[in-house]
């Protein structure tokens, strides 16, 4: 199903794109300075792929009203409302970012990024044991935060070798 398809494209792609600045920073070689310098054109391609996610929503609410609706709860609507700002700030501000940088976005951008990597990692972690895929999706949002931080864990072990 397209909700489906477009929901793991979206999580695979934001993922890659959460973990690029910390992989960039391990100097693993070109494909990993490759994904540093391309972070905002893989961000731009979840926001794509999460838009396919939106179509979809569309359709089946319009073809299939009664088992689309049967199982919507509003809370998880207005969660998924206000990730889908976030995802439109944070796209919009990729193509602002060279006219300048302000904090308060850079904050807004933060919190946006957080938000969606937890979005995925409660999805598919939950359901990690029920099959393979999951399985491997859920690994992969726990592995990317890991490589997010990488560098700040790298730095602060070097203070405390220091120290
Ligand atoms: C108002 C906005 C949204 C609505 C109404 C919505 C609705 C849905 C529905 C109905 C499903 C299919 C559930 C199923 O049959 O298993 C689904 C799957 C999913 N959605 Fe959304 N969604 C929205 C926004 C989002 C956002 C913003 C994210 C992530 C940041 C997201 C991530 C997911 C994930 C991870 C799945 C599970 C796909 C799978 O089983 O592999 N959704 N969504």
């Amino acid at each position: 199903m397209l909700v489906r398809a477009s929901a793991r494209s979206s999580a695979i792609i934001f993922l890659t794109a959460f973990a690029a600045p910390g992989v960039a920073s391990l100097r693993w070689g070109m494909g990993s300075a490759w994904l540093g310098r391309n972070a905002s054109p893989i961000f731009l391609a979840f926001g794509f792929s999460h838009f396919v996610h939106l179509v979809a929503l569309v359709l089946w609410a319009s073809l299939f009203p009664g088992s689309f609706f049967a199982n919507l709860r509003l809370p998880a609507v207005i969660a998924g409302a206000v990730l889908y700002l976030f995802i439109g700030f944070m796209c919009i501000r990729v193509f602002l970012k060279p006219l300048g940088r302000r904090e308060w976005a850079e904050a807004v951008d933060g919190v946006g990024r957080f938000l969606l990597w937890l979005a995925f990692t409660l999805a598919y972690v939950r359901r990690a044991l029920s099959g393979a895929l999951y399985g491997f999706l859920g690994l992969l949002a726990v592995a990317s935060l890991a490589l997010r931080l990488a560098p700040r864990l790298a730095h602060a072990k070097q203070a405390s070798d220091v120290v």
